[in-house]
């Protein structure tokens, strides 16, 4: 069979969207353009209106697909396919599977059955109470992406319920990974020739404080994976403050390929707001976790997401936000309008924000944004590090060719070589010598490693 995959949302999905893949071309399937694909794959996000929307749209698409061979069919999985469930296949024939974020496992089984035209409709759609693990390749047939990064999952679902989230309904309970799955799918990726590994979760600080856990914390399982020998870089998303641990802290300053980088999403910068959030954390401690943060790694950078325009935002509440991204000093930020989620407690809040009011506000925030990022960009001119090299770059010069990469803290740095082929995957020394908007160039000054 011939699929194609397509992804929305947050890197859990990707990841994933990944395994997917991989499970399929186990089984002989084979990923096609759209134009040739007999099956569409959607993995689907519904944590903001606007990725919601955006699957509506793609599914209209692929009806267009439909038209061209009617034996063509779509799956949809992700978050909107745990929310909508077999609604679906009322509103698109062509939908033959649907598939929640604990159903995943058995998708790939589910998509062989009706391709075989067995089981017209399928809905994998039920919580397990555990982590169920997923089928992993065999050791000889392992295959890493070129670039030698990967993800691995260490948790699924999130307990939070933040008042605006609709994460905890979509992919259920937090439920975390045994370590020892963990670390077995860590050396093995690692022995395979990956260099970088980034542990996923919705919540990685609280790992192992639920039914899965057995004793290993997060800083604990960090220690582990950090020490396996040939991983040149780890990272590790998406950190709630409120959990985050000070051994969590103190290991980016101790674990040396532990990345000065950290996703510490605030979503806002006044008390008020934080707690309609129910983010148990006030901007005291937010501020105390920073401090803590460049005390062991005074190079790490910081990025988070923030909302805008939550039910009951004052312009003063907004002013406190504003304050504390110039504050702390994000080097960037993903910045959201609050929208309404099915079923989320924030539905309920008033007074609403007008859209008018709230694009206002997230105009302002993303400029003044763009300020700080700008500033800590031209910071980094002169300094000497290394970029972890993942491909060609958008921009040729006319003389040399031009390399993407990442430095430590995941920036990207393009780096002109003599090179035209063979350096994806390579660690290539490098001194900034200039801050772009978004990025940084790199002049090479050592041998690739
Ligand atoms: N409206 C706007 N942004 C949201 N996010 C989550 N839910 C909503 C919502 N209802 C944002 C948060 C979260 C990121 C993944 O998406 O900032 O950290
Ligand atoms: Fe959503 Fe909050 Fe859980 Fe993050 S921590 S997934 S924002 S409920």
């Amino acid at each position: 069979m011939k699929f194609h995959i397509t992804t929305f949302g947050c890197q859990m999905n990707v990841h994933d969207s990944q395994w997917l893949t991989r499970a399929l071309e186990s089984r002989g399937w084979v990923q096609a353009d759209e134009s040739e694909a007999q099956v569409f794959i959607l993995n689907t996000c519904s944590v903001r209106d606007k990725p919601e929307q955006k699957v509506y749209s793609e599914l209209g698409r692929i009806a267009a697909h439909v038209k061209r061979d009617e034996t063509v069919f779509a799956a949809v999985g992700g978050c909107v396919a745990q929310q909508v469930g077999t609604g679906f296949f009322d509103r698109f024939p062509f939908v033959k599977l649907v598939f929640g974020s604990d159903g995943i496992a058995g998708a790939p089984n589910a998509l062989e059955q009706v391709a075989a035209g067995k089981g017209n409709r399928l809905a994998l759609l039920d919580f397990v109470p555990v982590y169920e693990e997923r089928e992993q390749p065999e050791e000889e047939t392992v295959t890493i992406p070129e670039t030698r990064q990967a993800f691995v999952n260490i948790m699924q679902g999130c307990d939070n319920f933040c008042s605006y989230c609709i994460v905890p309904y979509t992919r259920g309970r937090q439920k975390s990974r045994h370590p020892d799955a963990i670390l077995d799918e860590c050396r093995l990726l690692v022995e395979s020739g990956v260099r970088e590994i980034s542990l996923l979760g919705q919540n990685v600080n609280s790992f192992g404080l639920d039914k899965g856990g057995v004793g290993v914390s997060f800083a604990e399982l960090l220690t582990r994976v950090a020490a396996i020998d040939g991983l040149d870089r780890l990272r590790f998303t998406t950190s709630h403050p409120k959990d985050i641990a000070p051994e969590v802290i103190t290991a980016f300053g101790e674990l040396e390929n532990l990345c000065p980088s950290l996703h510490l999403p605030m979503q806002a910068g006044s008390d008020r707001v934080l707690k309609a959030m129910r983010r148990k954390y006030d901007i005291a401690r937010y501020l105390s976790i920073v401090d803590g943060l460049k005390a062991a790694r005074p190079d790490i950078a910081l990025t988070s997401d923030i909302i805008v325009g939550f039910p009951g935002e004052t312009e003063d509440d907004f002013q406190k936000t504003l304050d504390m991204v110039e504050k702390v000093g994000f080097e960037s930020s993903f910045s959201f309008k609050y929208s309404d989620r099915p079923g989320v407690a924030a539905v309920n809040m008033e007074p609403k924000v007008s859209s008018e009011v709230a694009s206002e506000r997230l105009m302002r925030l993303q400029t003044l944004q763009n300020n700080i990022t700008r500033k800590c960009l031209k910071n980094l001119v002169g300094v000497e590090t290394h970029a972890f090299i993942e491909g060609l770059s958008r921009k040729q010069g006319t003389n040399l060719t031009s390399w993407k990469g990442r430095d430590l803290a995941g920036r990207i740095v393009n780096v002109e070589m003599h090179e035209q082929s063979g350096l994806v995957g390579m660690m290539v020394p490098v001194r900034i010598v200039e801050a772009k908007k978004h990025s940084l160039n790199g002049e090479r000054i050592g041998e690739l490693w």
